[in-house]
C-alpha cells in the first residue's frame, strides 16, 4: 500500500509547525507539494502557491484529503511576471493571517526565454520572483517572528564561476541550459545570505539548501527512456522534501540564519558565495525591481 502525502517526510520533523502558518511556492507538485503535505500532516496552515489555479487547486483537495488538515488553501503565483508576485502577496497580506515560514521552492530547470519583465528565465523565476515575494512578506513575516525564509537552492550552485549580470537580461545560450541554472541557484544561496545579514536580530532567520536528486517533474524535459531510468535511482518526493522540513520547523537551527544546508545538516557553500557578490545581487535585484 503507498503512503499518503507526506508521511515519511512527516516522521523527519515534529516541531514548530502546529497552528502556524507556512507559505510554499511551487507546491502544486514534487518536493514542494512533500513539503506542504508534510507541514499540513503535522497542524500547520498551508497556503499553496502555485502558477495553474488547476494544479494548485487539485493539490489543495489532495492534500487536504490526504492529511485530514482543512486548513490548505491555494494562492496564484506565475514567478515569472512580477505584477503577479506583487498581487500573490497582496493576496496572502490581505488575509490578516500572520505568516511563520515562507518557503521559496518553485523552480525551473534547461528552460530558455524571457520573464514578462525581460530578465533570463532560471534567473527570473528562481531567484528574482522569489526576491520580490520575499521583500513583500518581510514585512508580515517580521511581525510574526520567530519566523524563517527556506530557499530550495541546488549542489548545481557549485558549478556557478559567478555571476554575469549583463547574460541575465537575455535568454540563456548555453547548449545544456544547465548554465543558467547554476546561476540562479547560486543567487538562491547569495540571497539567502544576505537577507540573514539584512535581518539579523529581527526575528526572521533564513536557510538555503541542496533536497538531494529527486525524481520529481524536473526531469519533465529529459526523454524517455533515459528519463525513467534515471529517476529509478533518485530520493522519493517525500525524501527530497526532509531538509526544507529541516530547515521549516527543526528547532535545531533556530539560532542559525544565512547557512546552507543538506541531508538536514549544514553544508559548506560555493567558495564563489562571498558577502561581496550577495550584496551586489541584492543591489542589482532592488534595481531592477524597483524596490524602495
Ligand atoms: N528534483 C531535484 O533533483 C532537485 C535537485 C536540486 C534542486 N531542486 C530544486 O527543488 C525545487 C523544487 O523542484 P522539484 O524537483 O520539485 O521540481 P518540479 O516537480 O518541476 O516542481 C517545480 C515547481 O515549480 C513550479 N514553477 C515553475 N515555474 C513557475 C513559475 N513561473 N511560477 C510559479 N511556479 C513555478 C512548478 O509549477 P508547474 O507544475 O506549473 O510547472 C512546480 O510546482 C526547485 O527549486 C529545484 O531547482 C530539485
Amino acid at each position: 500500500m503507498s503512503e499518503p502525502e507526506g508521511a515519511t517526510a512527516h516522521r523527519s520533523e515534529v516541531a514548530g509547525v502546529k497552528g502556524r502558518t507556512f507559505l510554499v511556492t511551487g507546491a502544486n507538485t514534487g518536493i514542494g507539494r512533500a513539503t506542504a503535505a508534510g507541514l499540513a500532516r503535522q497542524g500547520g496552515r498551508v497556503y499553496v502557491a502555485s502558477r495553474s489555479r488547476a494544479k494548485g487547486e487539485e493539490a489543495v483537495t489532495a492534500i487536504k484529503a490526504s492529511t485530514g488538515n482543512d486548513a490548505v488553501f491555494y494562492l496564484p503565483l506565475d514567478l515569472a511576471d512580477l505584477d503577479s508576485v506583487r498581487a500573490c502577496a497582496a493576496g496572502f497580506l490581505a488575509t490578516g493571517e500572520p505568516l511563520h515560514v515562507l518557503v521559496n521552492n518553485a523552480g525551473v530547470v534547461r528552460a530558455r526565454g524571457l520573464t514578462k519583465q525581460g530578465f533570463e528565465l532560471m534567473f527570473g523565476v528562481n531567484h528574482l520572483g522569489h526576491f520580490v515575494l520575499t521583500n513583500a512578506l518581510l514585512g508580515c513575516l517580521t511581525a510574526s517572528g520567530p519566523a524563517r525564509v527556506v530557499t530550495v537552492s541546488s549542489d548545481s550552485h557549485y558549478s556557478a564561476r559567478g555571476i554575469d549580470f549583463e547574460a541575465l537580461r537575455r535568454p540563456e545560450r548555453g547548449v545544456t541550459g544547465m548554465h543558467g541554472y547554476g546561476v540562479s541557484k547560486l543567487c538562491n544561496v547569495l540571497f539567502t545570505q544576505e537577507l540573514a545579514r539584512r535581518t539579523a536580530g529581527s526575528g526572521v532567520t533564513t536557510y538555503a539548501l541542496h533536497p538531494g536528486v529527486v525524481a520529481s517533474d524536473i526531469w519533465r524535459r529529459v526523454p524517455w527512456p533515459v528519463r525513467p531510468l534515471m529517476m529509478r535511482r533518485m530520493l522519493t518526493v517525500d525524501e527530497g522534501a526532509a531538509t526544507s522540513l529541516y530547515c521549516a520547523t527543526s528547532p535545531d537551527v533556530a539560532q542559525d540564519s544565512g547557512k546552507f544546508y543538506e541531508k538536514c545538516a549544514e553544508r559548506t557553500p560555493s567558495r564563489v558565495a562571498t558577502p561581496e557578490l550577495a550584496a551586489e545581487l541584492w543591489k542589482r535585484s532592488e534595481e531592477w525591481t524597483a524596490l524602495p
